[in-house]
């Protein structure tokens, strides 16, 4: 199994000496053979290249959350552009819009990201999108040739079935996380039974939204079969098939992440 999506550059994650080393060890006993550790602001885009550069079957995303829009300088952009021709990042992200908790304004928000889709763009990568209350304008900033060409993910998705679908038509796949486990996200469940199973990415987003039966606690990739069993009960197929079947989806995704990986 691959988590395309995990915060070890995040301090809830490294609560102790060796938490993050611990917690990667019990991943890897529970089948996860590959991890992108994914960047929000310059300190743990930081973060996450040294882990990658640091650690086999580690991948980084590097970027600028919406939420940190306002602190987007000049520098960050130099370093993202920089961090692009790093062989061990695969993706930028995560980048996006979230009109739930509006902590930059929206004005803010759509012009870094429209210039991270830029730099995405310039290095041929594909793309990590957050996206939280804001799908409307998010697809429509995602409609470019670009995307079409590299893609990337809606990490965690949340949106409907029909937003689902049109994701799919822009070229990107969805990521299903710890929310797809809970009993009332109905729209999660919808979406992953409605999109062609070759557009499905599994992910925890830890240290956030562990899966059930953990819900509350700290979440971390060792959790991810229980989204895998999930999504496969939602297709009705195999656990055995949707890991698979995701993992060739995380290979096709990342186009740099395989190299990265033990054995390949
Ligand atoms: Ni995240």
């Amino acid at each position: 199994m691959i988590d395309t999506h995990c915060h070890y550059n995040h301090p809830q994650m490294n609560l102790h000496e060796g938490d993050a080393e611990q917690s990667i060890a019990r991943a890897s006993a529970a089948g996860v053979t590959g991890f992108i550790v994914v960047g929000y602001d310059l300190e743990s885009s930081r973060r996450a290249v040294e882990i990658a550069e640091t650690h086999p079957n580690f991948g980084a995303a590097v970027g600028m959350h919406p939420h940190g829009a306002q602190q987007y300088t000049e520098e960050f952009d130099l370093c993202l552009q920089e961090w692009a021709h790093n062989p061990v990042v695969v993706a930028i992200g995560e980048i996006g819009l979230d009109y739930y908790r509006n902590i930059s304004p929206a004005d803010d928000q759509t012009r870094v990201f429209a210039r991270q889709l830029d730099i995405a763009s310039n290095a041929k990568l594909p793309v990590i999108i957050h996206c939280r209350d804001a799908y409307a304008d998010a697809l429509s900033l995602l409609d470019r040739e670009s995307v079409k060409a590299f893609g990337g993910v809606m990490h965690c998705w949340a949106g409907s079935p029909e937003q689902a679908l049109q994701t799919v038509t822009l070229g990107m796949h969805l990521g299903f996380g710890g929310t797809t486990t809970y009993a009332k996200a109905q729209n999660v469940h919808e979406s992953a039974a409605a999109i062609p199973l070759s557009r499905i990415l599994l992910e925890t987003d830890c240290p956030y939204l562990s899966p059930v039966p953990h819900r509350g606690k700290r979440n971390e990739p060792a959790y991810i079969k229980l989204v895998a069993n999930r999504v496969a009960d939602l297709r009705g197929i195999s656990a055995e098939e949707l890991i698979e079947e995701a993992d060739v989806n995380s290979r096709q995704c990342f186009p740099r992440l395989a190299p990265l990986l033990k054995g390949n």
